[in-house]
């Protein structure tokens, strides 16, 4: 299981999936990021009906979509897509017009990274557990990224800081920094196309916003796709999609999906009926 879990870790990818016979040639260091869903739909192999049908949603370059919609209703699915966790059952997903199961697995792992509701840890160092995303990365590198991740202080606050053995025998991290940890990899590895399938799992206040600046960090300058629960990170999403029992029902702004009253106004409606509530 650690092996396995160390080869999902590094690729982000189920080793399932196989290189293409024949790559297009991508340069990671070139690709914009822009990410299109062309007429999607995708059935899981135990799946009795289809968890996406005809998902059609244009996500321009440096921009954030924003999935929301009831559970089950496709959110994860959808983002799985992108770094090929699954395949589309029909339709296809490209980045910068080259569907993603057209590049080599190396080269879409540079381009696409994955921030999920489950972190693997190494059973290693906090050092190595970083590096492992980057293993030419130095020391300045690593503490510069886990600054940016809201993590550097955490660490620093460890008897042996870096040098922490973490994962079942060693410092227990909590979900919150575990997450912390994962973002603090992906700065590391400075994906051109981010996605971030947010934690439902309840943080405590003072965690959730350092959780939520280093996502902000994170999603800065980059294609982000983002499934998240906060209404705040969503009405600033450049896009929102609103999906329904595997249908994307209504996409648009904040402002205007509010401005034509449907779905999505009635989930932000209730939402801050509910803030409102509780505040
Ligand atoms: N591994 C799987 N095998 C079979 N069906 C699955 C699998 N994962 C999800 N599903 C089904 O696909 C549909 C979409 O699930 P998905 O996880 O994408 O929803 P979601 O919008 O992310 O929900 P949540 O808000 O609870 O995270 C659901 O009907 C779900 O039961
Ligand atoms: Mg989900």
């Amino acid at each position: 299981m650690a092996l396995f879990s160390r080869v999902f870790e590094y690729l982000d990818l189920p080793v399932e999936i196989a290189d293409p016979a024949h790559p297009v040639r991508v340069d990671p260091a070139d690709v914009r990021g822009e990410v299109r869903f062309e007429r999607v739909g995708f059935t899981y192999a135990d799946g009795h009906r289809a968890a996406l049908t005809d998902v059609d949603v244009a996500v321009a370059a440096g921009t954030t979509l924003a999935l929301v919609g009831e559970t089950g209703s496709g959110k994860s699915t959808l983002a799985s897509l992108v770094a090929r966790l699954n395949d589309p059952t029909t339709g296809r997903v490209t980045i910068d017009g080259v569907d993603v199961r057209d590049m080599r697995l190396t080269d879409l792992a540079r381009v696409v990274g994955v921030v999920s509701q489950e972190t693997y840890l190494l059973h290693g160092t906090i050092r190595e557990n970083l590096r492992h995303a980057k293993p030419d990365a130095t020391d300045d590198e690593m503490v510069e990224a886990a600054r940016r991740a809201q993590l550097h202080d955490v660490i620093a606050g460890l008897p042996a800081g870096y040098d922490t053995v973490v994962g079942a025998r060693g410092h227990r991290f909590s979900g919150g920094e575990k997450q912390r940890l994962a973002i603090a990899r992906t700065l590391l590895r400075d994906p051109r196309v981010l996605v971030l399938d947010e934690a439902t799992s309840a943080l405590d206040n003072q965690t959730e916003r350092a959780v939520q600046a280093a996502l902000d960090e994170a999603a800065r300058g980059r294609t982000t796709i983002t499934i998240a629960h906060r209404l705040s990170t969503v009405r600033d999403a450049d896009l929102i999609a609103v999906l329904d029992a595997g249908r994307v029902v209504e996409q648009g702004s904040h402002d205007e999906l509010v401005a034509a009253g449907g779905r999505y106004d009635r989930l932000v409606g209730s939402a801050e009926r509910a803030v409102e509530l509780v505040g």
